[in-house]
């Protein structure tokens, strides 16, 4: 793999705050950032959108490769995600779309067909990537790997008052159980499971700020010199 532009993963549960961990730190170092989640979301939307079955791995590597997606830094801070010309930012981000993605994530042909795809973001100045496998099979050589991960009711609060924010309500208890339910599919698939790469920083960010986190990954950087 040719990876020489310095990487930093960010990999964990969903809820556990990568994203927005991710986000910040890539401003700040002024890197790219690789939302791959945001990959395997897309993917599912355009399975639906298709009509496809989930169970023809070859088709749905063909599809994994050469789906027609577009990243656009907008006038806000959020990137707005384009498939095949509709904007979906929004529509990629249900429950629905979340779990189809985790099934479809356990299919190995899928991971495949997304792996150079992910592995194409590693540019200069560098890259942080946020995912499930980036610093176990995706950036094996990063230079920072970071687990970070928080408990299920945590990450359930967390997604409650976003959905609050956005004027949608849920319940709680059943979101606990669908976390629990993608988080036991994501670390027991046969496949790029979600654990911690070797040499990751562990860090669990149940009581923790996003800025208690950011600090303690980019006191991680400046130790190795990175920043
Ligand atoms: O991070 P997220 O919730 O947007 O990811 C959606 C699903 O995609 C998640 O349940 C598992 C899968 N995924 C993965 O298997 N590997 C990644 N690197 C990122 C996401």
């Amino acid at each position: 793999m040719i990876n020489k532009a310095p990487v930093i993963t960010i990999d964990g549960p969903s809820g556990a705050g990568k994203g927005t961990v991710s986000k910040i730190i890539a401003e700040k170092l002024d890197w790219y950032f690789l939302d791959s989640g945001a990959l395997y979301r897309l993917l599912a939307l355009a399975v639906s959108h298709h009509g496809m079955k989930m169970d023809d791995a070859e088709t749905l590597k063909v599809l994994a490769e050469h789906l027609d997606v577009q990243f656009k830094q907008g006038e806000s801070k959020d990137t707005e995600i384009i498939l095949e010309g509709e904007v979906v930012t929004q529509a990629i981000r249900t429950e629905e779309v979340g779990n189809n993605a985790s099934k479809l994530a356990a299919i190995p042909a899928v991971r495949e067909g997304l792996l150079l795809r992910q592995q194409a973001f590693a540019q200069e100045p560098g890259l942080v990537a946020d995912g499930r496998d980036m610093g176990t099979v995706v950036f094996p050589d990063a230079e920072i790997k970071v687990f970070l991960t928080a408990s299920p009711e945590e990450r359930a609060r967390r997604r409650v008052e976003q959905l609050k924010a956005k004027g949608e309500s849920v319940n709680i208890d059943e979101l606990i159980e669908t976390i629990k339910e993608r988080d036991e599919r994501d670390a027991n698939r046969a496949i790029s499971p979600l654990v911690p790469a070797v040499g990751a920083i562990i860090v669990d960010s149940t009581t923790k700020s996003i800025e208690q986190v950011v600090d303690m990954i980019l006191c991680e950087l400046t130790k190795k010199g990175i920043s």
